[in-house]
């Protein structure tokens, strides 16, 4: 019999990125949207700020994120440094993705903001590792461009964006991932 412990360390081990080239066709019901995000409420939370905040972006609305991505990347280069091959890129992914969801953070000013943006970030994870179980391919993406989000999203004064959540599903088979050893990362002080 599988202990709580085998069950959790096999979705934190088995959670990749998966990117939009690898997502299929497959509508995500808003229930299990819903599953994903409710447990990003879980996250630990200094002061309970609770300073995650999230826009999810389905159909028309991620052919808009295209467009807007696309426009804000050729507003910032220079007509020399523009990529064609770049500006096509936002439309194809979002167009890959079945849903998108702005991740954001909003700044109390009860606690330093490292602290905010930590909490958010363990809100992420654990989206990410529910994705995982529900057999959702996820990634967090950080273009520069989510700083210029702010009208697309209505963001509030207090609220930045940090990144973009794509989800899809996918028939991608599990692969090992690419890390170092624990060991090498670790020190412990026992005198
Ligand atoms: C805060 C954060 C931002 C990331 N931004 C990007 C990104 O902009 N583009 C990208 O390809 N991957 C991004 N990633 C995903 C990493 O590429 C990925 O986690 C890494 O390659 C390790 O692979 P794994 O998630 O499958 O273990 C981001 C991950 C985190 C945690």
């Amino acid at each position: 019999m599988s202990t709580a412990y085998d069950n959790i360390v096999k979705i934190i081990k088995d959670r990749r990125s998966i990117f939009p080239a690898s997502y299929i066709k497959k509508e995500i019901p808003v229930e299990v949207i819903n599953q994903i995000l409710e447990t990003a409420n879980y996250a630990p939370t200094h002061k309970l700020t609770q300073p995650w905040r999230f826009v999810v972006i389905r159909k028309a609305g991620l052919a808009r994120l295209g467009e807007t991505l696309g426009s804000l990347y050729k507003s910032k280069v220079s007509s020399q440094q523009f990529l064609q091959k770049k500006y096509d890129s936002f439309a194809e992914k979002t167009s890959q993705a079945d849903c998108i969801i702005a991740i954001n953070m909003r700044v109390s000013g009860k606690i330093p903001e490292w602290e905010e943006l930590a909490a958010v970030s363990c809100a992420v994870q654990n989206m990410a590792l529910t994705a995982e179980s529900l057999h959702v391919g996820a990634y967090w993406s950080s273009p520069p461009l989510i700083d210029d989000l702010g009208d697309f999203l209505s963001l509030g004064e207090n609220e930045k964006c940090i990144g973009l959540f794509y989800m899809g599903y996918h028939k991608e088979k599990p692969w090992a991932p690419n890390r170092t050893s624990m060991e090498e990362k670790v020190r412990w002080l026992e005198a």
